[in-house]
């Protein structure tokens, strides 16, 4: 069979920069993905780089007394570096500096220039140095602020070259139109559809010398530079071959995908999308454009001092919990909030001891009870097993979904309940006392249950984190590279194969105020920022006291304020309504058992607490994304709201 192709792309960072955890947030899901796709069987092409001309790395390089080239080559190592340490698969890496590129940044300009697409022109605009953006009066509406940065613009008149970009935008509002996939998620779409209500004006593509000089020189026109986005977006095609190796380029660029932040959606989905039609080129599959990673409710920023380092969480608490940290915790499309205490408490609650636990019981006992030698199961399987397997195989379907449908951080909860499931089977077959009353075989099938789940449980969890699931793969004895296809099938695990001991995959974090006081270290002076840092990897043994959770369990179910926006009763169910809600920006759908004691026009517009991470269910037939929280007492029922205005999505707990 011939194998499907899937190119994809992350935005090619700004050379000056330090990569940063939104930086990583890209690359790695962008590698997530790559990587799911090569399991799926496909050829997965993925593509980063650094974007290295214009005003700020000449400014930067003339500051360290360099020539930009130089000074990029240092810093581009930063970048080189930090995907390195965080394990990205890329299969290129594309400076916009490189011959490849600038050969190719020429072509399409003197293609377009000598088609008419690119004409000379007087040009009066305001201008911002930072984000190296000209400004329209409409756009800054009686301001001289960017409205971007909110720092002062500059007026500025000169003759400058422009691309026709306003030809395009029928053709482009149609084509948005017409292509749901295209723009992701659908709201974007909407955000680009509502950019495109205004008149689209024609881009201007140049900067003169005597004002930029670090830039791709245009070919017609020695006296003036390339414009650093009409340049960049180019990587996209140069980097694959467009204009020099045509067999390579096709079947990319018919299967290409790109990943970006929402902070460049318009560049993105008008610029770049007019441009390729200009080049008589196809549109891209699909551009899917990420929230934002926030530092609680702000935005992360130099000047803000609040910049999170990937390479300290890394030193700090390993590359794959951190690349873990970033694909579950964030709705993918959605803004999220970092902190420290979110990262460890998720740790804790999905790897140390979800995962960390199944893993631990499943290869101590098999190592004290078949000397590490993985035992042959019962060839009939009962109720336990049956319901663990089925959250694996529910595991392998979701993933293959929910990549597809970008819901990327639902796959991965979908794999964590069958971790789960795993656990709460060891509880139920409870293969301890098997072995204390010397019931073999039933203890053999558990541990080799137990096992398999792992395995497979494993080869989902690869893509996410590459090098922990290998480590586990080795203990299992695992001897063949999984693929959707061996996932998919239950049994592949060879009894009589032996497992190996392991430390703790996933230790524990012990934060600071956990610490009993007898064991806290003395109470030495120290700087408040060294204090906060104090948090230490550990084994804990887990105890559990039953009926009691822990703040970690709690923290399992994601409690979210939601909107109610419509509403209506489901035919043939006395008791159901359905509901259209919204938490934050997404939309979806949940069916309540409230229709006795709610009429649906009376809960229109109403705030309610919805659990946002419980498993889609069908109920009759309707799929129920969430569930409501609502107090019942005898035959009463309230739903339960929130003391005053908020904004739906926010979390609660
Ligand atoms: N050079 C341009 C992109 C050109 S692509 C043809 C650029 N570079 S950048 O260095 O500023 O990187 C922007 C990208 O970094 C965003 O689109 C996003 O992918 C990522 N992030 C930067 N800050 C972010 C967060 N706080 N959170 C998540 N990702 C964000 O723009």
């Amino acid at each position: 069979m011939c194998k499907k192709t899937y190119y994809l792309t992350t935005p090619i960072y700004y050379v000056n920069d330090k990569p940063h955890i939104g930086h990583s947030y890209t690359t790695v899901l962008a590698d997530t993905l790559v990587r799911y796709h090569r399991l799926f069987g496909d050829e997965g092409f993925l593509l980063t780089g650094t974007d290295e001309h214009g005003q700020k790395v000449q400014k930067a390089a003339a500051e360290r007394n360099l020539t930009p080239q130089e000074h990029c080559d240092s810093t581009v190592v930063r970048f080189q570096e930090a995907w390195k340490r965080l394990n990205i698969s890329n299969d290129d890496f594309i400076r916009t500096t490189e011959a490849r590129h600038k050969k190719i940044v020429q072509a399409v300009l003197q293609d377009l220039f000598d088609r008419g697409l690119i004409y000379k022109a007087e040009y009066k605009g305001r201008y911002c140095v930072p984000c190296e953006r000209f400004y329209t009066e409409k756009d800054l509406e009686g301001s001289d602020l960017c409205p971007d940065c909110k720092r002062s613009t500059n007026e500025i008149t000169e003759s400058n070259y422009f691309f026709k970009m306003s030809h395009y935008q029928d053709w482009l509002v149609d084509y948005i139109k017409t292509h749901p996939g295209f723009i992701q998620p659908s709201f974007r779409a909407n955000e680009t559809l509502g950019f495109l209500k205004r008149p689209l004006e024609d881009l201007c593509i140049s900067r003169p010398k005597s004002r930029l000089a670090w830039g791709i020189e245009l070919p017609f026109d020695k006296d003036y530079v390339c414009y650093v986005w009409f340049d960049a977006l180019i990587n996209y095609i140069s980097a694959i071959g467009y204009g020099s190796d045509n067999e390579k380029f096709e079947p990319l660029w018919k299967n290409s995908h790109h990943l970006i932040g929402k902070d460049i959606l318009t560049t993105h989905t008008v610029y770049w999308p007019t441009m390729l039609k200009a080049m008589n080129l196809n549109m891209p599959e699909s551009i899917f454009a990420h929230g934002w990673w926030l530092m609680g409710q702000d935005k992360m920023s130099k000047s803000l001092g609040n910049v999170v380092n990937p390479m300290d969480m890394m030193d700090k608490y390993g590359v794959d919990s951190f690349r873990y940290f970033l694909m579950a915790e964030m709705s993918l499309g959605q803004d999220a909030s970092f902190s420290e205490d979110s990262f460890i408490t998720r740790y804790n609650s999905d790897l140390a001891n979800d995962l960390g636990n199944l893993l631990n019981r499943v290869v101590k006992m098999t190592i004290k009870q078949f000397d590490g030698v993985i035992p042959v199961p019962s060839p009939e399987i009962g109720e336990n097993e049956k319901e663990l397997k089925s959250a694996v195989e529910n595991a392998v379907k979701a993933i293959q979904e929910t990549v597809e449908n970008m819901k990327l951080d639902r796959g991965l909860e979908s794999i964590m309940n069958a971790v789960r499931t795993g656990n709460r089977y060891m509880e139920k077959t409870a293969p301890w006392t098997l072995a204390k009353n010397g019931e073999t075989e039933k203890l053999g099938t558990v541990l080799y249950t137990a096992a398999e789940a792992l395995r497979i449980i494993s080869g989902l969890l690869a893509p996410v984190m590459p090098a922990k699931m290998a480590e586990l793969s080795k203990v299992l004895g695992l001897d063949f590279e999984e693929t959707l296809e061996s996932l998919s099938v239950w049994g592949k695990l060879k009894p009589g194969t032996k497992m190996s001991d392991l430390e703790a995959l996933f230790m524990r974090i012990v934060k600071e105020e956990e610490k009993k006081p007898e064991a806290a270290a003395p109470k030495k002076s120290k700087p408040a920022e060294k204090k906060k840092e104090e948090k230490k990897m550990e084994k804990q043994p887990e105890t559990a006291i039953e009926g009691v959770i822990t703040i970690d369990d709690f923290f399992k179910a994601q409690l979210r304020t939601a909107k109610i926006l419509a509403a209506e009763k489901v035919e043939g169910a006395d008791k159901l309504l359905k509901l259209q809600i919204e938490i934050g920006e997404e939309k979806r759908q949940i069916v309540a058992g409230i229709a006795l004691f709610y009429k649906p026009e009376d809960i229109i517009g109403r705030t309610i607490i919805v659990v946002a991470n419980l498993k889609p269910a069908q109920i009759r037939g309707i799929e129920s994304r969430g569930m409501l929280l609502a107090a019942k007492h005898g035959k009463e029922l309230k739903l339960v709201t929130v003391d005053g205005e908020i904004a739906s999505g926010a979390s609660v707990g």
